[in-house]
């Protein structure tokens, strides 16, 4: 059981605050690059910090505090430059390292920029990679941003989603090492929410956990699997810091703030041997909902939408004294174990776990994955149809989230021959 002040110090993440300086430790997924195809700036509220992110028009990312030094309007309604940011209101520029490239009215008055050299923006570097556009917070210099292995991979085809979640981020990254919720959260409860009563998938019999230089792994054999199966020899990654990675897709629970979260997941499907070669021209996103507006409810209908809903329903900042934790949770205990000692490393100086400071390393970093030939291999269609692996499923339908846009539906199906159905369950 966790006291209410270690509780505490594992969910506050705001500046200056222990788990926060841990956190900013890592790179951070905040946003799609595909965003920007229609927009050049973008409000983002990241750690309790409210900021904005930006392309200037020669290609240059940058994010910077949202409000403009000069009488603070919101530089989300800025408009970009050549070279940076333009506050709409009076016209100062900004760079991405921070600094006032142009005070148009001072300039005039005053050429030598006296104030203008005064003026500093707080500013973060950002990357961009697989699709996605990531944040360093932390000191400089920044560690690498980690190649991790699927973004390597070829003949794929990726979409990215996001959602935003009312509650606290460790509860939902305490969902990536929790094997057992597999069964009842997701199997037993689809069987039920389809209108059947049963028969409930195989239990489990067996957990396991255990620790590897870039997270964890957690292991389960049910009642119709033995230690022979991969889900018990390789099994499934929580990674660290906030993260959860299945093999084909990575779920980033990244704190927005001390009560809200932003889920963002990154889904991977190889498209079957038949349509190779295939060159994704673009990764394309979207925002899923959470609430059924109809009926004030959350969503149930996928796998994800199962799990905000244990996490939202565990309250804005989970309980953590009343709990009582089984030998089910093992997992967890770990995983927070882990982050209050990571939190003393970082006061006395060092790099936390899982830092990448190599170059050569971050360039591709292999995970364990079940299937992993699959994903770099492919199988040709008609195998792949006539299969029951876990693989296959999602060739029938997008499983994960409600409300996948149709365009990217069709973009999958085109990619991949395979046709998705609506069914919810
Ligand atoms: S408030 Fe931004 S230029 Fe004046
Ligand atoms: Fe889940």
């Amino acid at each position: 059981m966790l006291d209410q002040d270690r509780s505490l110090s594992l969910m506050q993440v705001g500046a200056g605050t222990p788990m926060g300086e841990l956190l900013r430790r890592y790179w951070t997924p905040i946003a799609a690059v595909s965003e920007f195809d229609d927009k050049n700036t973008k409000p983002v509220r990241l750690f309790g910090e409210n900021l904005v992110l930006y392309k200037d028009l020669s290609g240059t990312w940058g994010m910077l505090d949202r409000h403009c030094p000069h009488r603070r309007a919101d530089l989300s309604y800025g408009y970009v430059e050549e070279h940076g940011l333009r506050c709409n209101y009076h016209g100062w520029l900004f760079g991405e390292t921070g600094t006032c490239l142009a005070q148009p009215y001072e300039d005039v008055e005053d050429p030598s920029g006296k104030l203008r050299k005064t003026i500093h923006v707080k500013n973060y570097p950002v990357k961009e990679l697989s699709g996605l556009l990531w944040v360093y917070m932390g000191p400089l210099p920044a560690p690498e941003l980690p190649v991790w292995e699927p973004f390597t991979w070829q003949n794929g085809f990726v979409q990215i989603s996001f959602s935003e979640i009312p509650c606290n981020w460790l509860q939902c990254q305490e969902n990536s090492i929790d094997p057992v919720h597999f069964e009842w959260m997701h199997s037993n409860w689809s069987i039920r929410l389809g209108g059947q009563t049963g028969p409930y998938i195989p239990t489990h019999t067996k957990v396991g956990f255990n620790e590897f230089e870039y997270g964890f792994q957690y292991k389960r054999i049910r009642e119709d699997t033995n230690d022979q199966d991969p889900l018990w020899t390789v099994g499934r990654v929580c990674l660290w810091p906030n993260c959860l990675f299945t093999g084909e897709h990575f779920e980033w629970r990244v704190p927005i703030d001390d009560h809200n979260t932003l889920s963002v997941g990154w889904f991977f499907t190889r498209v079957p041997k038949d349509k190779e070669p295939y060159v994704q021209e673009k990764i394309p996103h979207w925002y899923a909902p959470i609430k059924d507006e109809k009926t004030g409810r959350w969503i149930t209908t996928h796998v994800m939408n199962q799990d905000f809903v244990a996490w939202v329903g565990q309250g804005t900042m989970s309980d953590r004294p009343n709990e009582h934790l089984g030998r089910s949770d093992r997992g967890v205990a770990m995983v927070r174990q882990r982050l209050l000692d990571e939190i003393e490393r970082v006061k006395r100086g060092e790099d936390p776990k899982a830092t990448v400071r190599d170059p050569e390393i971050a360039k591709h970093i292999d995970l364990p994955i079940v299937g992993k030939e699959y994903f770099k291999n492919g199988l040709p269609s008609e195998v792949i149809r006539g299969s029951n692996a876990p693989f296959a499923h999602g060739m029938k339908r997008f499983p994960f989230l409600c409300e996948q846009p149709q365009s990217i539906k069709k973009e999958f199906e085109d990619a991949t021959g395979f046709r998705l159905t609506d069914a919810t369950y």
